[in-house]
């Protein structure tokens, strides 16, 4: 196999390389798997907001995640492309393999150095441990210039074997040592002391970037992942939003916005555009249909919103009383009333333009201008958010095996209450009239009846998208078949014509083959 070259960008001694692992840890959690389309759209805005590393997937784990990994490696050009592998050839040649087309690429591989995971996970000795490190990263080296290696568990490794470990990796090669907090156990303190260590007793430490990927079990990652930066670590590994196995891995937005705002006391620099940050978050949570909570920090919709009265007043008196970052910094515009029915779809694009949706695809566009004359015909008022909720369906939705058409619903105390659907399966159109225990269970159960399936719900979760009662409501609902489970979102003015399209689009998640074979040591 011939050897894919790489160059490892240097840079000034503040600047923190940003490892984005969305679509790789974001993307193994529960319910956020993406499609290889999916996947490219989120590679894109990433490479468009300066992110320094990419994890684009773990190609051994599966022909599609192979193929992800290939396409997103042939598409970015200036960010650096990294697939993960385990510590053995047939993943590293694989990962290699997957790579080949990257301007930039980069191996990433690793195995557990806890005596937990060596005994019950691996159940090797830790000298086989160690030789495996050495090992892996020589065969990965062999066949990328830029590669790491992650000791898994190592917050809860022995001191002195991760040292001769991480020792090993750079003699064998590895530029980047990453120190994962795999199971979210850390704290700040004992992290910087950690990382403090390694820089103190690993004697080629100097000739390896030290990188950092925390678990945000306890609620600590972003705190610390800050802790390491502040002890030398000049990487750290996050995904959008926060979304990661478990509780989620570091939030890339937190920890970026909090050496932006805090660069008085955290004098490090990123290469990160944070104006893209609530682009990046939104297109996410209508891709994996995995709805940010409001007061999530950054991104969360109550983040900069000011309830209370006395707030309101300091805000309005000095943004600064209560504001400590601004909302143009996420790229968070005040909202603004934004257009009505006579709007053409010159302005609409043009609007399209200015909130970031400057390249959406011919379908997408007609799509969502429907939506919005639809919507327009409706609704007096229509606001940024509005027209955001449409785009975010639009772009989600245009590939979808099955479609919604239409929704009317008989409800009320008198009952019965009655759904009669039409939706297009595989292009073609299908009608059911179904009573139910409810209007949103009459609509569920119709697209049963259009569609039969065994899938069972787990989540329907309502909320408006503006204030009033005209809002539109966008609707989550997550669907769970043979321990697969996935969200669909839905906008519409009509709550329930919302639920029925956030069903069809979970629906239509699942029934994107993805023939996963999770490899068993991958618990990361
Ligand atoms: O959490 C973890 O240990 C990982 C590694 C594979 C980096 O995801
Ligand atoms: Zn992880």
């Amino acid at each position: 196999m011939s050897t894919v070259s790489s160059e490892t960008n240097t840079q000034d001694a503040d600047r923190v390389r940003i490892f984005d692992t969305t679509l790789r840890d974001g993307e193994q959690s529960p319910g956020c798997s993406m499609n290889l389309e999916e996947k490219l759209q989120v590679a894109g805005v990433l490479e468009e907001m300066g992110v320094d590393i990419i994890e684009a997937g773990f190609p051994i784990a599966s022909n599609g995640d192979f193929a992800a990994v290939q396409a997103v490696a042939r598409m970015v050009k200036k960010s650096t492309v990294a697939g993960l592998a385990r510590a053995s050839r047939k993943d590293i040649d694989r990962a290699a393999e997957a790579l080949k087309g990257a301007v930039r690429p980069r191996i990433h591989t690793f195995i557990a150095t806890s005596p937990l995971h060596m005994k019950y996970k691996l159940q090797m000795e830790p000298d086989a441990v160690h030789q495996a490190v050495a090992d892996s990263v020589s065969r990965a080296r062999d066949l990328c210039d830029d590669v790491e290696w992650s000791c898994e568990d190592g917050t809860r490794s022995e001191h002195d074997f991760l040292c001769r470990c991480v020792e090993t990796a750079i003699k064998a090669g590895a530029r980047t040592i990453n120190i994962p907090d795999t199971v979210g156990y850390t704290i700040p303190a004992e992290f910087h002391a950690l990382i403090s260590m390694l820089f103190e007793r690993v004697p080629n430490i100097d000739k390896a970037t030290v990188s950092v990927h925390c678990h945000n079990d306890l609620g600590l990652a972003v705190a610390n992942s800050l802790a390491a930066i502040v002890a030398g670590a000049r990487q750290v590994e996050c995904t959008i939003n926060g979304i990661g196995e478990r509780a989620g891995n570091a939030a890339m937005e937190e920890i970026v916005m909090a050496l932006r705002t805090r660069r008085d006391v955290l004098p490090y620099s990123t290469g990160v555009k944070t104006e893209s940050f609530t682009k990046a978050s939104r297109l996410l949570s209508a891709i994996t249909g995995f709805s940010v909570q409001p007061n999530k920090a950054i991104v969360g919709a109550n983040a900069f919103a000011h309830e209370a009265g006395i707030h309101q007043d300091g805000v309005l008196k000095h943004t600064g009383t209560y504001e400590i970052m601004t909302p143009e910094s996420i790229g968070l515009r005040r909202s603004t009333l934004v257009m009505g029915k006579h709007s053409g779809r010159h302005a609409f694009r043009s609007k399209l333009a200015e909130l970031g949706y400057a390249d959406l695809s011919d379908n997408a566009l007609q799509n969502a201008f429907q939506r919005f004359k639809d919507l327009a015909d409706h609704k007096k008022d229509i606001y940024d958010e509005d027209i955001l909720a449409l785009v975010d369906d639009a772009v989600v939705r245009h590939n979808d095996h099955i479609r919604f058409v239409s929704l009317q619903v008989v409800c009320g105390s008198k009952g019965p209450q009655t759904a009669e659907l039409e939706l297009e399966v595989d292009g073609e159109l299908k009608h059911a009239k179904v009573q139910g225990h409810g209007p949103v269970d009459a609509t569920f159960a119709a697209i049963k009846e259009i569609f039969p399936h065994q899938i069972s719900l787990q989540l329907y979760q309502v909320h408006a998208v503006t204030e009033g009662t005209d809002a539109q409501a966008e609707v989550t609902v997550r669907l769970e078949e043979n321990g697969r489970t996935v969200n669909g979102q839905g906008a519409d003015y009509d709550t329930l014509v919302a639920s029925a399209r956030a069903y069809v689009n979970a629906l239509n998640k699942l029934l994107v083959k993805r023939e996963k074979t999770a490899p068993a040591a991958l618990s990361a």
